[in-house]
């Protein structure tokens, strides 16, 4: 069975195949009948069957991957676990290989020696591998205005495409390639940005967050009008990234929590002063100032009196109001002097 000069013309020829690319067809000069069949495409992992056919004429037979035999006859050349031989017979030859790889790729030949020449059929193995997105930029915290790049790498085959995907606040981005720039970045642009890595066969995909960082605002101040001996409460809210920390002051003087019946409560963007029980000097100007590393933005308050007409004024009639103006008049001029009071201090706030 095995014939050596038939195995030297065997590799001399596997090898001359490989060397000229495999030609489609046999040249006039050749003694050799080559034949091409069509590329065969398989997913990475699965199991390629390469078939063969025979002739009843036949003395030697071998199946090669590029110049190295992996089968000849029924004699395994292979050290490879994953080949073996499936059909031996007059008809076909044909092997399979499990669990392909990559590596598996190129061209597999099938030689026959019969009574009258040799002949060759070669067919091309291509891989095809799922993306797998390999490399992806870590998450990133910058300051508002910084030139951001992100990176995704897959491996994958065919060469998976890109596409990049702001997730919240929610909007598909230009960027069809494994970089996504976004120059001078805006508050705006913070979020999760999605990556997809797609092939013929497959999709991966993974996300990174992009914290963008910006010194605070405090939105202007309302100021805040409280009856005496009520609650009055003061509030600033402050847009930052990270998080504002907040100072309230009284003109020039720091207020800390717990101090004469104030309290200071900070919730994430906002900062509550209050005041449990508004006494004459707590009437005045409060600041209040938000503070991150990158900077601060304060608001002024005045927080004034309401002198509003008791219940009892309401209750007793013009003969029980304090404000003097009492007396003979009708109920309707006090109604009309209480509506100008209210009209008057509000107006004084300015
Ligand atoms: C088979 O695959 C090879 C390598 O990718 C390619 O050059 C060739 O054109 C393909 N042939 C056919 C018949 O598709
Ligand atoms: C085919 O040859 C290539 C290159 O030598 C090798 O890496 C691969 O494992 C071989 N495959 C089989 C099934 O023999
Ligand atoms: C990921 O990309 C970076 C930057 O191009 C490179 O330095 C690093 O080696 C890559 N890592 C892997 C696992 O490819
Ligand atoms: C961002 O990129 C622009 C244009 O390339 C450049 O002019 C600018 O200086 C960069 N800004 C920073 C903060 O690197
Ligand atoms: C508020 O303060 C005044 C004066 O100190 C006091 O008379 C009054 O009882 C207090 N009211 C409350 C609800 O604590
Ligand atoms: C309150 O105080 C701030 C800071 O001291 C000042 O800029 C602002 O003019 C004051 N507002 C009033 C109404 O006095
Ligand atoms: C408040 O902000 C103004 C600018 O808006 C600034 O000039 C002032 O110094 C700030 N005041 C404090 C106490 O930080």
């Amino acid at each position: 069975m095995k014939n050596p000069m038939f195995w030297v013309l065997l590799t001399g020829m596997a090898i001359l195949l490989i060397h000229q690319g495999l030609p489609v067809h046999s040249q006039g000069d050749s003694q050799t009948d080559n034949k091409v069949m069509d590329n065969i495409t398989v997913r990475q992992g699965e199991t390629v069957f390469l078939r063969c056919p025979q002739g009843d004429i036949v003395t030697h037979t071998a199946w090669l991957n590029r110049s190295s035999i992996l089968y000849a006859g029924e004699d395994k050349w292979s050290v490879d676990p994953r080949v073996s031989l499936v059909t031996l017979n007059q008809e076909e030859f044909t092997i399979k290989i499990e669990d392909v790889d990559m590596t598996d790729e190129g061209p597999y030949i099938c030689a026959v020696q019969t009574s009258r020449r040799p002949r060759t059929t070669s067919v091309h193995i291509l891989i095809q591998v799922p993306p797998t997105i390999i490399n992806l930029s870590k998450g990133i915290v910058v300051n508002e205005g910084s030139n951001v790049t992100l990176m995704c790498q897959a491996s994958g085959k065919p060469e998976p495409s890109f596409t990049w995907k702001l997730l919240s606040p929610s909007g598909d981005l230009a960027s069809e390639d494994e970089y996504l720039d976004i120059p001078s970045i805006s508050r705006q642009r913070a979020g999760t940005y999605e990556c997809t890595a797609v092939n013929d066969i497959a999709t991966d995909v993974q996300t990174v967050e992009i914290t963008v960082n910006y010194a605070p605002s405090v939105s202007e101040g309302r100021d805040v009008g409280v009856t005496l001996g009520q609650r009055g409460v003061l509030e600033c809210e402050a847009d930052a990234v990270p998080e504002a920390d907040f100072e309230w002051y009284r003109d020039d003087r720091r207020i800390f929590n717990g101090f004469d019946g104030m309290e200071i409560e900070d919730a994430g963007q906002l900062s509550k002063l209050t005041f449990f029980n508004v006494s004459e000097a707590d009437y005045g100007n409060y600041t209040c100032i938000a503070i991150n590393k990158l900077g601060s933005s304060n608001t002024s308050f005045v927080l004034y009196e309401v002198i509003e007409p008791t219940s009892s004024t309401l209750l007793q009639g013009p003969g029980a109001v304090q404000d003097g103006n009492s007396g003979s008049m009708g109920t309707h001029v006090h109604t009309y002097t209480c509506l100008l009071l209210a009209i008057l201090q509000f107006l004084l706030r300015f």
